[in-house]
């Protein structure tokens, strides 16, 4: 028989960790979960897994591919490539494209191209015509197709009428979700970095903590008032999380997700000057870094998402001030969830793929992802090498873009194998396609 043999990993799912043992996979499934399989295995291809962690695909909840439009950044052909050596087996596209993810033809395009990528790709459909913040886009069309999540991300819906009335519409469509980029650009616009010390230091304008904080505070009383479910994305404040965890006390279903940069750096990195730090929301201080891993810890967050926002170098070369905001996550979240929050005992391994996997395909309404590791299941799969020392080199990464804010940082923990849909699209640490 063909198929795949995952040899000797230790299995991490949501049922916990285990001992060693093998995985076989056949036709897009997994056939055999056991120690040592012999029987059926003639054939398979092998997978060395010793020493390492068998889990569940990771899965994206927020990843910017930039077709159509900006293809100089990043094409779904060598994001996906991206993804699948991050580990990831799914990830959902963001809808500030151009033109925008807004409508059924330029979704279904997407969708089209994405389908023979190596990782899955579902779409994130805009909540406004034009992401313009005015008139709702046609969500149920876009229901249609398979969306699920709708974001104006990259931009906050600003007013609270059309907040509401995007959530009173998503209510009919089952599974739906409304994510909001909590800023309000009121307070925000204009600024370039967070507003506190450090911006008064370098004299750039700032965006202030609190921008987050009243979006969030209005989403969870629309979120209350409509009975939709609410998702936050890339949270970065103490002041938000907060809210979050309050409302989740009071049992609102609100979700929300954070981005590797807000748990591992801080707005001093903004020193230099070097537009590869500058990223909406921006760099919080330290005293919201740690607040931000309170938050993984206590369960108040839901998922770790990438933010993954590719941009061409010449775009991230201009000053400061007029740089795009943005940078590279795909192929680095997992090293630096291991390193910065599994290493130092901030969260459990099953806690962090729990929070790199299963939380966000349940978000995302993806049943096909997030496993377990069982008979029947998908065979979509990620093998990590815990112990693995790499230093991030932005040359050698999948990504057409190179803003990487890690360069040169020597992590712990690295992906081997991806497996999707039953095909090994990385090996060895290589991608396949
Ligand atoms: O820094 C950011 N970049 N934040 C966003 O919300 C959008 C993203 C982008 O698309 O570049």
């Amino acid at each position: 028989m063909s198929g795949l043999l995952v040899r000797g990993g230790r299995v991490v799912d949501q049922s916990g960790a285990g001992g060693p043992v093998d995985v076989l996979v056949r036709d897009g499934h997994i056939l055999e979960v056991g120690a040592r399989l012999t029987g059926p295995t003639a054939g398979a291809t092998v997978l060395d897994a010793d020493g390492c962690v068998v889990a569940p695909g990771l899965v994206d909840l927020h990843t910017h591919l930039r077709e159509p439009g900006n293809e100089d950044a990043e094409t779904i052909e060598t994001g996906t490539r991206a993804a699948a050596l991050g580990g990831y087996t799914a990830v959902v596209a963001m809808p500030n494209t151009d033109p925008p993810l807004d409508e059924a033809a330029v979704v279904a395009s997407v969708l089209a191209r994405g389908a023979t990528a190596p990782c899955e790709v579902v779409v994130a459909g805009a909540i406004t015509k034009g992401r313009a913040g005015v008139e709702l886009a046609p969500m149920g069309e876009l229901h249609a197709l398979g969306v699920r999540l709708f974001t104006d991300d990259g931009g906050c819906v600003e007013s609270a009428a059309v907040m509401r009335h995007a959530l009173e519409y998503a209510r009919s469509l089952p599974g739906a979700v409304v994510a909001q980029h909590a800023e309000d650009p009121t307070l925000a616009t204009g600024g370039h970095m967070h507003e506190g010390a450090w911006s008064s230091r370098l004299g750039i304008p700032g965006r202030p903590a609190a921008a987050e904080a009243v979006i969030v505070a209005r989403d969870l009383m629309l979120a209350e008032l409509t009975g939709t479910p609410l998702h936050l994305l890339h949270l970065s404040t103490a002041s938000a999380l907060d809210l979050v965890r309050a409302a989740k006390a009071r049992g609102l279903a609100v979700t929300c997700e954070v981005a590797p940069h807000h748990f591992t750096l801080t707005d001093a990195a903004c020193e230099g000057f070097d537009p590869v730090f500058k990223v909406h929301p921006p760099l919080r201080t330290a005293a919201d870094v740690e607040a931000v891993r309170r938050a993984l810890a206590d369960g108040t967050v839901d998922a770790i998402a990438t933010d993954h926002a590719p941009h061409a170098p010449e775009a991230k070369e201009r000053p400061f001030e007029d740089a795009p905001p943005g940078m590279l996550g795909l192929e680095t979240a997992l090293a630096l969830t291991l390193t910065e929050l599994v290493e130092p005992g901030v969260l459990t391994i099953v806690e962090a793929l729990a929070l790199l996997s299963w939380r966000p395909a349940r978000i995302a309404g993806l049943g096909d992802h997030g496993g377990p590791v069982a008979v029947g299941r998908p065979a979509n799969l990620c093998v990590i090498d815990p112990a693995r020392r790499w230093e991030v080199d932005p040359t050698r990464l999948a990504s057409r873009a190179r803003n990487t804010p890690y360069a040169g940082r020597k992590l712990t923990g690295r992906v081997r194998h991806t497996v999707r849909a039953g095909e090994a699209v990385v090996v060895d640490g290589s991608a396949q396609r």
